[in-house]
């Protein structure tokens, strides 16, 4: 089936040829963008949309989530609000409610929070493990995502396991765990923090991973300086996520690395922390990606838009950078080129605004501008 999108007042494609065009039109078909160019010139196809001079922007792509799990910590986050600081240690309090859940309902909670996510424009979804920590635990929520995203990545070592001895924890993360959750993951990655995976034992953790065909990102510098962007950089992993304590000499590895910088503004808001210093990267020339880290913890935001508008407000990004940086960059630190982009070729994950341009994103904070959305060339909402 195709689609034919016509009368598109500013089509953002975010492709480095085609640039942003006017009174433009987008044919999709077969799952991928057929045609771009002039609504004058524009082809026919089975179904027409008018989108009436709005903004057309490609689908987001939200390379952080952690959503499979079950439980409540809004306790949490209202203490949080009160005045408790954020601590890692409330991941075990979700491991427990998880590992309690059945299959049925781990489902039941993923599915509606992915159909949340897409219709607030995401198209593309990295869900990560993390709330098992057992190897029973950990390859069942590896197989839920697999069913929703081929980006699943295993996160054993996000806390050690309740009760559980460190070192023997971690050889369990390396060994038997891994070699159960490997084969429903495409990435590895570790909590690389003090509270949680220090750096040998992080290193240990990723060198599993690549050793069984994983591809690594790290959860780096998130509560504190340490270890993590560094390290992520000497894996040359695909994604050093949070970076919200850097050094000059952590900014200088990234900007010398293939490694994006994945900034998730949510937590910070969610967590009183200080924003990280995207402007500092940026003009050091690191790529920088902007994700939600949607989690019952840290954030339990799914909103696409609402870290747009605070990569704008709080990190100062300019409202395209911050639109590059949840389309292309979101795409850039999944290693993925086919999404993110609107041109011939790429995956039909479309987003038709409620609004001319995109800088309403940021411009009308709260506001629900998603008016349609299209994944690999199907409506989704
Ligand atoms: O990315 N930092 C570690 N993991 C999650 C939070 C998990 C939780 O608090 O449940 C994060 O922020
Ligand atoms: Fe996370």
């Amino acid at each position: 089936m195709s689609t034919v999108l016509r009368n598109i007042g500013m089509l953002v494609t975010q492709d480095d040829d085609l640039g942003t065009l006017t009174d433009a039109a987008l044919v999709l078909d077969g799952g991928r963008v057929a045609w771009v160019g002039p609504t004058a010139a524009a082809p026919d196809a089975d179904t027409a949309v008018d989108a009436s001079g709005r903004a057309v922007i490609p689908g987001f792509v939200d390379s952080h989530n952690h959503l499979v799990f079950a439980g409540d910590r809004s306790a949490e986050f209202a203490a949080r609000m009160a005045g408790t600081p954020y601590a890692a240690g409330g991941i075990r309090t979700t491991v427990a409610a998880t590992r309690a859940a059945g299959d049925d309902a781990l489902r039941a909670r993923l599915a509606s929070l992915v159909g949340q996510a897409h219709r607030q424009g995401s198209t593309t979804l990295e869900i990560k493990s993390g709330y098992g920590l057992s190897v029973a635990d950990e390859a069942r929520s590896l197989r839920l995502a697999r069913e929703v995203t081929p980006e699943t990545t295993f996160l054993g070592a996000h806390v050690v396991a309740p009760g559980a001895d460190p070192a023997e924890y971690l050889a369990l993360v390396t060994g038997d765990m891994l070699s159960a959750c490997a084969p429903h993951a495409r990435w590895i990655d570790v909590f690389c923090e003090e509270g949680a995976f220090d750096g040998d034992a992080s290193r240990a953790v990723l060198s599993a991973g690549v050793a069984a065909g994983l591809v690594p990102r790290v959860h780096a510098n998130q509560l504190g300086p340490g270890p993590g962007v560094q390290l992520a950089v000497e894996f040359g992993a695909a994604s050093a996520d949070h970076c919200t304590f850097l050094t000059p000499a952590d900014v200088d590895a990234l900007a010398s690395s293939g490694t994006v910088a994945t900034l998730l503004p949510g937590v910070e808001f969610s967590t009183r922390s200080p924003y990280p210093d995207a402007r500092r990267l940026l003009d050091a020339g690191v790529t920088v990606a902007v994700a939600t880290d949607c989690n019952p913890g840290s954030c339990f935001t799914s909103s696409i838009p609402f870290c747009v508008a605070l990569a704008v407000r709080e990190m100062h990004l300019t409202p395209s950078e911050a639109l590059w940086a949840v389309t292309r960059g979101g795409a850039a630190a999944l290693r993925r080129d086919d999404v993110g982009r609107l041109a011939p070729g790429a995956r039909a994950d479309v987003v038709l605004l409620d609004a001319p341009d995109p800088v309403y994103l940021a411009y009308r904070p709260g506001v629900p501008l998603i008016a349609a959305v299209w994944k690999d060339g199907r409506p989704i909402t």
